[in-house]
Formats: structure tokens, C-alpha cells, sequence
């Protein structure tokens, strides 16, 4: 039987794998939607899962579907940068960049392309962002390879009627296209169904794996459903680690399979419960979150 919501099993955990007399600690983390949920923004799947207008969601991040219609994908993720643009990291991202100030073996590998566990001053070093990011911009002409990090223009186009054919005229080009007379659309860089992960960082994330055993794997807010993602739990347990899993929606704590007597599952919100369970290895967030806020809005 695993520990259910046994934060005091789950500190004495802590307390051993960083115990002075052995070898620092290596934690990995997989993030899904859920942790960015208290900041107001919608999930994929399970009870906070949200329609967007008529959309399921899934059905709007693929290639076919932005061949079919760009003006559709390029307003529902317009609109994703807007919402989480708007938002704020929460407790939950604050405690994971903490983690990672604190522990230099501390790797977390996120599904969120909403650009919060960087706001929240998580160390880029230590954060490998599975999917992309909304704010990265990138040629949809195979073969190009142009790309624009980190823009957070908002809007992204100005306002034009709500004709598709005017928005089509508005959406963002590709400059590296147009200079060589070439007109070709930009796109979200995020990954999408039936996409590879970056070669790149899919190569960094093995090598870390490949240094050595891994103590623990929190896995925070994610159905665990998408693949290659959702195998990093499988790959951390061969690697010995313990696995801990924080989810609001109890089926979704029993979803990883395989879960072992000694892992631990948290039932509630990634928010509140991460400053708490890290607690022993970051401090109490509050000041640390504080300041941070603070100093993004300077
Ligand atoms: P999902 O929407 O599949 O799962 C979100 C999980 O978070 C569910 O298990 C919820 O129960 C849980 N949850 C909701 N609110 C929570 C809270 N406040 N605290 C803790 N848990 C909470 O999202 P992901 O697992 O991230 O991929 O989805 C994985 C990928 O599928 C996404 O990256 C995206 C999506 O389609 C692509 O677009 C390629």
C-alpha cells in the first residue's frame, strides 16, 4: 500500500536522502498542467479540463490541424499566451524553483509551455520545458528552422475585424522566409501531437538520467498520459527513485502504474501541498516568494 498524504513518512524520506553522510541528493520532477491550475489556468483533462469555445483543446494541437485552419490554432494559442500572461506563478512553481536553488541535483522536466515555473525564478539550468513554450515563435515551413525566442508581445497581431481573412493577413511571418521571397507562417513553439521532443534536450534529460541513481520523482498536476513525458516515471523507478505523486483528483494518484508500497501519493492542490512536502529542503516559501514576486514586478 502506498503512503497516502503522509507528509510526516514523506519528511523522514527527505531526511535520509540528504542525510550529510551520503552522496547530494538527485531528485527529477515531471509537472503537468495541474501545478499551473491555482493560477487560473485550464487543464487538459480530468475535472478542471476545459472546452475552449466549441474546441476540445487536444483537437487544436496538431499539424493537421493548423494546415487545415491557422487562423483557429494560432486564435485558441493567442489566447493561451494572453491567459498565462496574465497569470501568476503560484506556491507550487515557487517551491520547485526553490528546490532547484537548493539542491543542485534537482532536475524538473515540465509538459507547461506557460512560461511560470521560469517567472517563478526556477533556474533555467534545472528546467527542461518537454513541450516548448507559447512565447517561442517558429517557422511552420519544414526545413527552415527559424526561431524567436521569448516573445511576449500581447496581442501578438493588433485587432482586426473577426474575419478570418483579415486575421489570416495579420498572423505572424517568418523573416528569415520573407528575405529569401518566400511567405511562410510562424508558429506556437510548442510540441504537438504526433511530434518528436527536441533531440537536444531530449539528449541533456538522458545524460542526466544516465549520471547516476535517482532518489526521488515527484510527479505534480499531470494525468501522466502523454508519451515520451509519462515515461520518465518508469525510467526514474528502474533508477531506484521512490515515486511521489501529488494530483487534485484521487483517480489520478493510482494512474502511474506500478506504484510500489514505499511510494507516496498526495491527494489535493500542487500549490499548497508542494511548499509543504519540500518544506525540509527549501524553508518556508513565503519570504522566498515574496521577494521573487516582488521583484517581478519591478
Ligand atoms: P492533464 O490535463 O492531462 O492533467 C492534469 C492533471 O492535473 C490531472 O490529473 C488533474 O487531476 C490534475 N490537477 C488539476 N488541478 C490540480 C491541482 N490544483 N493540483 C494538482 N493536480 C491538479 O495535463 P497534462 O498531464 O499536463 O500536450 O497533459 C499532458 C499533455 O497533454 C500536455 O502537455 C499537452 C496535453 O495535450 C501537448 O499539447 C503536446
Amino acid at each position: 500500500m502506498v503512503h497516502r498524504n503522509d507528509l510526516f513518512a514523506f519528511h523522514a524520506l527527505l531526511a535520509r536522502i540528504t542525510a550529510p553522510d551520503r552522496r547530494p541528493p538527485r531528485i527529477l520532477a515531471l509537472c503537468g498542467a495541474g501545478l499551473s491550475a491555482a493560477s487560473g489556468l485550464p487543464t487538459f483533462r480530468g475535472a478542471t479540463g476545459a472546452l475552449w469555445e466549441t474546441h476540445d483543446p487536444m483537437t487544436l494541437a496538431t499539424p493537421e490541424a493548423f494546415r487545415r485552419d491557422p487562423v483557429l490554432v494560432w486564435r485558441f494559442y493567442a489566447h493561451r499566451r494572453s491567459v498565462a500572461l496574465h497569470a501568476r506563478p503560484n506556491a507550487g512553481h515557487r517551491a520547485l524553483a526553490a528546490l532547484a536553488r537548493n539542491c543542485p541535483g534537482f532536475l524538473c522536466l515540465t509538459q507547461n509551455v506557460d512560461g511560470l515555473s521560469p517567472r517563478a525564478g526556477h533556474p533555467p539550468a534545472q528546467l527542461q520545458t518537454l513541450h516548448g513554450s507559447l512565447f517561442d515563435l517558429r517557422c511552420a515551413r519544414a526545413g527552415c528552422g527559424y526561431v524567436e525566442r521569448d516573445n511576449r508581445q500581447e496581442p501578438l497581431w493588433a485587432a482586426t475585424t473577426a474575419d478570418d481573412d483579415d486575421i489570416l493577413s495579420v498572423l505572424p511571418r517568418c523573416p528569415a522566409c520573407r528575405d529569401r521571397g518566400r511567405s511562410s507562417l510562424l508558429r506556437p513553439g510548442v510540441v504537438w501531437f504526433g511530434e518528436a521532443l527536441d533531440k537536444a534536450m531530449v539528449d541533456e534529460v538522458d545524460t542526466w538520467i544516465d549520471a547516476g541513481k535517482i532518489d526521488l520523482m515527484l510527479v505534480v498536476g499531470t494525468s501522466a498520459e502523454v508519451y515520451p513525458a509519462a515515461g520518465y516515471v518508469d525510467v526514474a523507478r528502474e533508477e531506484g527513485a521512490v515515486v511521489a505523486s501529488v494530483n487534485l483528483d484521487a483517480a489520478d494518484l493510482g494512474c502511474l502504474s506500478g506504484m510500489q508500497p514505499e511510494d507516496f501519493a498526495f491527494g489535493g492542490d500542487a500549490a499548497q501541498l508542494l511548499p509543504r512536502m519540500l518544506e525540509p529542503l527549501i524553508g518556508e516559501l513565503s519570504q522566498t516568494g515574496e521577494w521573487l514576486e516582488a521583484k517581478e514586478d519591478s
